[in-house]
């Protein structure tokens, strides 16, 4: 865990804030790559991923945009009302499980609304790199969309186009002709509302783009419908004990009941931090971190969010 000191937190659009956070002495911060997401920790034991969406070469500051979201499960409410510029904050150290290709001759990035940050930060970077790329970056409106300043005065500006939700036709974003032809070498970067990535992410898949050159990054996990969801076991295979998952609770919340504790954080499947590995029996997956030869691999889950399509799970616990 770092301490840091929000320095300072600013209104970026409607209902986006940045916060620049800093260590209280001024000393560097670990170093990052552009996709990198820290982990905050919130006083009401919330603990929220935000990409970084500053130039990952600057060691003096880490820099987040958090929306305001309407559905918030307590996350964006508390970033927005409990923190203040001045405040003492608990981060983690940055992870990426967004990278850039490095293989990359040309970089596509789609962002969509807040999902801007990681899509600015690899801009950056790719930028500094001289990189070939182009930014597509969609939002409501001019006013909804942070950044927007920063973009227009960098030097990558000419390679960012912006379409607004309430523009004229001919601004709206195209994929099916941006990605009208899958070109070895050229990467595709989408971060987004959860509409906006099925959009793009179908309309590559439609068009044939192989999946290795498609990369995603979910920042929030669509409404799930729990309507059909039943109940299953789980046995901990260090122990042999079995417990029964009730179809309205999740496996973390089971074992924290009986003090069997897992790490998690995002709690809906986003982030990867409680990864379990499954000895026995198939899960149903229910999470946007896996890739799919990874989910149909079966040898590991999220307990926070999927289930089991078999009557019992043995977890490696
Ligand atoms: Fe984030 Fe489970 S806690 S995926």
């Amino acid at each position: 865990m770092i301490e840091v000191v929000v320095v300072p937190k600013k209104t970026a659009a409607e209902d986006i804030c940045v916060f620049e956070l800093a260590r209280p002495d001024g000393a560097a911060l670990p170093p990052f790559s552009a996709g990198a997401h820290i982990d905050v920790h919130l006083s009401n034991g919330i603990i929220r991923q935000y990409s970084l969406c500053n130039h990952p070469d600057e060691s003096h500051r880490y820099e987040i945009g958090v929306l305001k979201d309407p559905a918030s499960r307590g996350g964006s409410l508390a970033m927005h009302q409990q923190i203040s510029e001045g405040d003492r904050i608990q981060i983690s150290e940055p992870r990426n499980h967004f990278p850039l290709a490095h293989e990359a001759r040309r970089s596509l990035l789609f962002a969509g609304g807040i999902g801007v940050t990681p899509i600015l930060c690899m801009a950056e970077r790719l930028a500094h790199a001289g990189a070939e790329f182009e930014m597509h970056y969609c939002t409501r409106s001019p006013v909804r969309t942070a950044f927007i300043e920063r973009i227009q005065a960098s030097a990558f500006a000419n390679q960012v186009q912006f379409h607004f939700d309430d523009g004229d036709a001919a601004q709206k974003l195209d994929a099916a002709r941006l990605l009208a032809t899958p070109t070895p070498g050229t990467h595709v970067y989408v971060c987004g509302p959860g509409g906006f990535m099925e959009h793009v992410l179908n309309t590559a898949q439609a068009q044939n783009w192989p999946a290795e050159q498609v990369h995603r990054e979910y920042f929030a996990a669509a409404p799930v419908d729990h309507s059909s969801d039943g109940s299953f076991e789980i046995k901990l295979s260090s122990t042999g004990q079995v417990f029964e998952i009730p179809a309205d609770k999740t496996v973390i919340e089971v074992l924290e009941e009986h003090d069997i504790e897992i790490p998690f954080s995002c709690e809906s499947g986003v982030c990867g931090t409680c990864l379990t590995r499954i000895i026995e029996g198939e899960p149903d997956h229910r999470d946007y971190f896996l890739t799919e030869s990874e989910r149909a691999m079966n040898d590991q889950f999220t307990p926070c969010c999927s289930r089991a399509k078999t009557p019992r799970l043995v977890l490696d616990i």
